[in-house]
């Protein structure tokens, strides 16, 4: 056979259509995605960059195919980032920018998802629209289940999901309602309910949009059509620069380039070989595509099973099933039901529509959901190579683990064939995630028992088990040994004994979660046991005993009911204020539609600079090393390379110090942490800058020590200065009173910021007096202009930073962001060229740090009814290699750490440990998400001992008049109280509490649980010049006014915030007033928007400077009081008055000296409540968040769509740092959890089912604008409602187990913990390693 471009001959051109545009590539190179040829090729950014491997959505693009043959056209979801653009040929892309744009008309889901507040940073909402959009193409009146189904992929890091659902159901068809009329009321009865309180639930109004009209849509390309229906099919060839694509015609063809490149990867989906090349460095010369090929697309009905071609994707494979099943009698579609069950959760939507049945069953991956069922099933493959065809079981390939030469390197997977279950085959599956959806197993199971007929006794028993070796596990000498048995309770132990002992799961073994997925293995068998145990009744109730309902309930899915969510604020305004006055109002983010459209800027969307270079940088590989060489000579070589930058090439400041410990842009001798940069690479592309950047040779020489926990820190003494301390009372004495003592230690865990832009700058040398131009992502100009300035030796006046916006940043984007700017900037002075520095997911996590994890080791003292009279407590937060803001964050934890409660005496201290791990950063909340927990777990731990109520000992600890704090600062706590009162109301907290005990009652296995917690959080930045703030607002002669402040847009809608407030002071419409950029040349030495201050302070900045233009406007607007906003603009031009002014704030009179403990470090209190219910299922770990009621003070809001969309996103943000964020590092100090696929933030399934967020009315702020309060991270804290809902539900297994003693919880409460907190006979059997015998996969930081 002859291969058109192999030997030589001219590569094909890719023919594909971009919104409804014809490309024709003549240069595709297989390597390139669809992501970076749509951003860097076609200037198509609306597409966006957040993981690279198909775990976040952010990239998400409709691809429709045509199959000339049944005329047939296919419309899909699909992540470009994982699909090749040789792939492509023939098809047609559809991007955000191709439905709709500011400039012709903006498509029904663009403006639903921005009117109803679904954005905020922005960054996620192309990806969220198009998932959407694929959706409604497929289903103009889709079902809420098939929208949670296609946005399951798609994370978003910033709104809570809420408003985006509430977007993307305005197009369903079903009534939004519970459809129960059972207590007189539904749940759309709402507002009929509220009527007369003066407050509103209605956010955006749906009259205003535009009807979906599928006539608008694009058609598939004509163009297309012909040419599939015309070209005759032959082999297709790109070549790119070191990779070639072939995609042959048909299966002969196949057959014979298997033969020749029978190493070469058959790639389909992409979805297993491309995060391979991309992540692991894995390179193919050659690839095969065999999707075109009809055999391995057949989807065949016969008489015994069914045939599925091995190029089908997940989603075609699901909707075969479901047709089979619709159509053949139950007793033969037991496979295919348990295959659908695993498929509803495997990956998300667009995964599934580009991933192939072949593709997941030949990777032979340990965490395949489809194997262990295939397998089980004894589903057959039909092979094919140039030898000829042959037939074998699946079962074969696991034989004797993933390197078994079952299968031939030169073997193609033609097809499978599913077969009929049996009638007394009884089969099933299980698999338990870290997060419910979109989510790889931790571990899962397929399990099939057929018995004698009319009996009990075991005929043939299969068992695979998923997640516990290298790939898919038979567990065959435990179900051989068991044939013949009953299915009775001694064959249950008996196989529970044996299966351990079968599998062998050391105590090293890669994933961690020994112990956990030990139990999981018999927790799965055991529900396997119940199961068919209810299936035998069923079948013959006289002969085989009931389940108990008690112990059945374990078998179903969570059960779910219409989701309902509310948000109450105060209705509109006061009745003097004039309908243009937007303040109060919930108006749409200012950018919303633009973040809809993909029309909104971020920073690696500004548009390539001529001559531009690539950064990419190499890090440490280790946690404590001399630099012995750096070799940096084979990367010089390397293609596109233009120079190496290292420490050498810093013209000034290489070390930045804040504190005792420097900041440090390169190492130089040294490393002290992995990830630490130690120099970087700059080419012509990002391709090559990476490439080339794999080839640099770093030769270290190991230091000791290595800190890497906090317990080595306390043993090395290792600590950043200074440390806090905080005292009142007489602890020591306190402590003889007291009729109780407890002392403890809580590990809570760090959190990654995970904002969904990953950090980037561009820097632009102007050529001129050394200026420069850098646009970041940061928080923080200023700051940037600052070290940019000082790493360069220049004055600051030469570096203008600029922002536009950010797609996030949690706190994420200060310090680091200025490191990287500078990194970035060295190589722009070196170079002399405009320099690009993008950080991929897995080096952003891997560089920049995050939450801190915090130690917290306590004694407390309490008398039996409940009140605490002593507490001392050491904190400890892990800061990683530098000080950053830890110091900041170690007084945080100490100055709100008494959350809600009076401590009358009190004793705490806090130390950063100075460790070996990438340095911690600010994150939401500054450290009182980590102390304010721990409060709470001793109120419920006093609650266990004492026997009463954790909301009793709430109660009765809760400040309830004005007093002083430990820092004598006053709190007058009645909006706390009042906040607790109507959540407790709202929350109807004692019913359901009363219900989830009646509930825990019947049900053994599953479990509910309740909590309420109260909220304090202390508004301010402790000194006050860190709280001024400055606005510049011009007015231009056609009346238009462009406003600028020291803000930073990163989706809290701070713009659209100060828009109103210039509108309000101007009088003038919004519309008539334009934010463009934050910049160091409008607005200087502003400080960074965090701690929930911008808005305060640069809302008084901006009110400042409108009241002066005002103030110099009066004498023309009271000449002439019946003119236009424009005749008084022209009027003073001609009277030559200035139409610019600065406007500015000093900040806050707050202090704390920390040498007496004493101070007014706060301005005020934001103040809350929050009750969440949950249930959890006891043998797996699993949970659901049933329902959350949040009441939360926040002033008069200034705007309450945005700021419920705040409350909300922080509140999920919490529920991730709370029950599934978690942080792994190696005993060695490598991070693990380097990209969506291992560290799992909230998505869609995570969002309470019942949600209501209430404003507390009647609530003024006399210390900021318009009586309005900072709400950007109070929420955070609330999430943990849901952990101590989960700590009740854990509670309740314990007292019924008679379970004795009290115990303690860790965050976060994964489904690992949840699990073995609930002790059974299965964690009892599942064998516990000595902690010495054995080297961990993780540790705990
Ligand atoms: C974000 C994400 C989430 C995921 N979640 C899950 C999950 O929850 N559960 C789960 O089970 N899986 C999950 N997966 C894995 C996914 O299902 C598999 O990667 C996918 O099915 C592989 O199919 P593909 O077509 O993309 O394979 P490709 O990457 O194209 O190829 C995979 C491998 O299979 C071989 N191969 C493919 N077809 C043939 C054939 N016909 N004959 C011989 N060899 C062949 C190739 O040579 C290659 O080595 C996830 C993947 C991603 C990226
Ligand atoms: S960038 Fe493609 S899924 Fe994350
Ligand atoms: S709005 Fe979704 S990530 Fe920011």
């Amino acid at each position: 056979m002859s291969l058109p471009a192999a030997g030589g001959a001219r590569p094909d051109e890719l023919i594909f259509c971009v919104n409804g545009r014809k490309i024709v590539e003549k240069n595709a190179d297989p390597e390139q995605m669809l992501l970076s040829y749509l951003r860097k090729r076609l200037r198509l950014t609306g597409t966006k960059y957040g993981c690279g491997g198909g775990g976040c959505g952010a990239c998400t693009v409709m691809i429709s195919t045509y199959e000339p043959a049944s005329k047939n056209i296919r419309h899909y979801s699909a992540n470009a980032c994982l699909l090749p653009i040789c792939s492509l040929h023939g098809v047609a892309v559809t991007t955000v920018e191709g439905i709709g744009c500011t400039k012709t008309r903006i498509h029904p889901v663009q403006e639903r998802l921005a009117k109803c507040h679904g954005s905020q940073c922005g960054f996620c909402t192309p990806g969220m629209v198009m998932s959407m959009y694929a959706l409604l193409r497929n289903h103009p009146e889709p079902s809420m289940e098939q929208i949670t189904a296609a946005l399951a992929g798609n994370l978003c890091r910033c709104t809570g999901y809420r408003p985006i659902l509430d977007g993307c159901k305005t197009f369903c068809k079903e009534p939004f309602c519970c459809q129960s009329k059972e207590n007189g009321n539904c749940c759309l009865d709402q507002e009929d309910k509220l009527k007369g309180e003066k407050i509103s639930t209605k956010l955006f109004s749906a009259d205003e949009f535009q009807p979906l009209d599928p006539t608008q849509e694009f058609i598939f390309p004509p163009e297309l059509m012909t040419m599939a229906e015309n070209q005759p099919k032959r082999t297709l060839v790109f070549q790119g620069e070191r990779t070639t694509w072939i995609s042959p015609a048909s299966l002969k063809e196949l057959l014979e380039l298997k033969a020749k490149y029978p190493k070469a990867p058959l790639v389909v989906g992409n979805t297993s070989v491309g995060p391979e090349m991309k992540f692991k460095g894995v390179h193919h010369p050659v690839i095969i595509s065999p999707a075109r090929i009809l055999d391995l697309n057949v989807v065949r009905y016969t008489d015994n099973g069914l045939t599925l071609g091995a190029a089908c994707s997940l989603a075609v494979v699901k909707d075969a099933l479901t047709n089979t099943v619709s159509e053949l009698p139950g007793d033969k579609t037991k496979i295919f039901r348990v295959l659908l069950h695993q498929l509803k959760t495997l990956g998300g939507q667009q995964i599934r529509n580009i991933s192939s049945l072949g593709g997941n069953i030949m990777s032979r991956k340990s965490t395949s959901d489809l194997n262990p069922i295939l397998a089980v099933g004894n589903c057959t493959l039909n092979l094919a190579s140039r030898e000829g065809t042959r037939r074998i079981y699946l079962s074969d390939i696991f034989a004797n683990g993933v390197g078994n030469n079952t299968l031939m390197p030169e073997e193609v997977l033609v097809s499978v064939h599913i077969p009929h279950s049996r009638k007394g085959e009884f089969v099933s599956a299980f698999r338990q995630a870290q997060r419910q959806e979109n989510a790889l197993p931790i571990a899962n199971a397929g399990m099939r028992v057929l018995f004698a007929e009319g009996t009990d006794i075991i005929l043939d028993f299969g068992i695979f088990y998923g997640g516990i070796g290298s790939t898919t596990v038979c567990v065959k000498q435990t179900c051989q040994a068991l044939i013949g048995r009953h299915w009775n309770e001694q064959m249950l132990d008996e196989a529970c004994r044996l299966v351990l002992k079968e599998v062998s799961l050391p105590g090293s073994a890669p994933g961690g979660k020994v112990e956990y997925r030990r139990t999981l293995i018999v927790s799965f068998l055991f529900k396997f046991y119940l199961e068919v145990l209810q299936s035998l009744n069923r079948m013959d109730p006289h002969l085989y005993p009931e389940l108990a309902e008690k112990y059945g309930s374990v078998l179903q899915d969570f059960q779910s009911q219409m989701p309902q969510r509310e948000q109450i604020y105060q209705q509109e305004v006061n009745p003097e204020q004039l309908p243009r006055d937007p303040i109060g109002r919930p108006i749409m983010h200012q950018a919303g539609i633009k973040h809809a459209t993909g029309e909104a800027l971020y920073c690696d969307d500004i548009r390539a600079v001529d001559e531009e270079l690539f950064l990419a940088v190499i890090t440490s590989s280790r946690a404590h090393a001399k630099i012995v060489s750096i070799d940096t000579s084979e990367a010089l070589k390397a293609p596109g390379v233009f120079d190496i930058i290292t420490a050498q090439d810093v013209p000034a400041t290489n070390e930045f110090y804040y504190y005792s410990d420097p900041e440090i842009i390169f190492a130089k001798d040294k490393v002290i942490c992995v990830g630490q940069i130690v120099c970087g690479v700059v080419a012509d592309s990002d391709a090559h800058a990476k490439q080339a950047a794999a080839k640099v040779k770093i030769e270290y020489e190991d230091l000791e020590p290595v800190i890497l926990t906090v317990e080595e820190a306390i043993k090395h003494n290792s600590f950043f200065e200074p440390q806090r301390k905080l005292e009142q009372g007489n602890v020591d004495e306190a402590f003889e009173t007291v009729d109780q003592i407890f002392e403890g230690e809580i590990h809570i865990g760090g959190q990654e910021h995970f904002y969904m832009e990953t950090q980037c700058a561009l820097v632009v040398p102007k050529g001129e007096d050394k200026e420069m131009d850098v646009y970041v992502s940061t928080q923080h100009p200023a700051l940037i202009q600052e070290m940019v300035a000082s790493c360069l030796g220049v004055p600051a006046n030469r570096i203008m930073c600029h922002v536009k916006r950010i797609g996030g940043a949690f706190g994420g984007k200060v310090g680091k962001a200025g490191l990287l700017a500078s990194v970035a900037a060295v190589a722009a002075n070196k170079t002399g060229r405009a320099v690009r520095f993008i950080l991929d997911r897995g080096d952003d996590m891997l560089i920049t740090g995050g939450r801190h994890p915090l130690v917290g080791k306590y004694k407390v003292g309490f008398m039996n009814d409940g009140r605490i009279v002593a507490a001392d407590a050491k904190y400890y937060i892990n800061g990683g290699c530098t000080p950053d803001d830890s110091i900041l964050v170690a007084e945080v934890v100490l100055l709100k750490m008494d959350n809600a409660y009076k401590i009358p005496n009190l004793r705490c201290c806090s130390l950063a440990c100075k460790t070996n791990l990438p340095s911690n950063t600010g994150f939401r909340g500054f450290g009182f998400p980590q102390s304010g927990l721990i409060t709470e777990s001793w109120i419920t731990a006093i609650a266990a001992k004492s026997g009463l109520s954790p909301e009793k000992v709430r109660e009765i600890n809760m400040y309830k008049e004005t007093e002083q704090m430990c820092y004598t600062q006053e709190l007058d706590p009645e909006n706390m109280v009042r906040c607790w009162n109507e959540c407790m109301e709202k929350s109807e907290y004692y019913s359901r509490k009363t219900a989830v005990e009646e509930f825990n009652k019947q049900n053994y296995w599953k479990k509910k649980g309740i909590a309420i917690i109260p909220m304090k959080f202390p508004f301010g930045l402790c000194t006050r010049f860190l709280s001024q703030a400055a606005a510049l607002v011009h007015i231009y002669m056609d009346g238009s006014v462009l406003l600028t402040h020291g803000g930073i847009e990163m989706g809290q809608g701070i713009h659209t915030k100060m828009i109103q407030v210039a509108s309000r002071e101007l009088k003038i419409p919004m519309s008539s007033i334009h934010f463009c950029e934050t910049s160091t040349t409008t607005v200087p030495n502003a400080y960074a928007s965090v701690a929930s201050a911008g808005t305060d302070v640069n809302g008084m900045a901006v009110k400042d400077a409108c009241q002066t233009l005002l103030k110099r406007l009066e004498p023309i607007i009271s000449k002439n009081p019946k003119g236009t906003w424009n005749d008084w603009v022209k009027e003073a031009f001609e009277q030559s008055i200035n139409l610019s002014a600065t406007g500015y704030f000093r900040g806050y009179e707050t202090n704390m000296d920390w040498e007496k403990g004493e101070g007014h470090p706060f301005t005020y209190f934001i103040f809350g409540a929050a009750c969440s219910e949950v249930e959890i299922d006891c043998l797996t770990g699993n949970h659901k968040n049933i329902r959350t009621d949040i009441v939360i003070d926040i002033g008069c809001s200034i705007n309450p769509a945005v700021d419920i969309g705040q409350i909300e996103g922080a509140f999920v943000q919490g529920i991730g740092l709370y029950t599934m964020e978690e942080l792994k590092y190696s005993p060695e100090g490598v991070l693990y959890t380097r990209g969506p696929d291992q560290y799992k933030i909230p998505a869609i399934c995570d969002l309470p089912e019942q949600f209501s967020v209430s404003l507390l009315s009647s609530s003024q702020n006399p210390y900021a604008i318009y009586s309005s309060k900072g709400i950007g991270e109070a929420g955070m804290f609330l999430g943990c409602s849901v952990f101590f809902a989960i700590w009740d539900a854990v509670a309740a297994v314990w007292k019924e187990r008679g379970l004795t003693g009290t115990f303690t919880l860790n965050s976060p409460l994964t489904p690992e913990r949840i699990r073995m907190a609930c002790a059974d006979q299965f964690t009892e059997m599942s064998t516990k390693d000595e902690p010495e015998s054995f080297v961990p996969w993780a540790i705990s930081i």
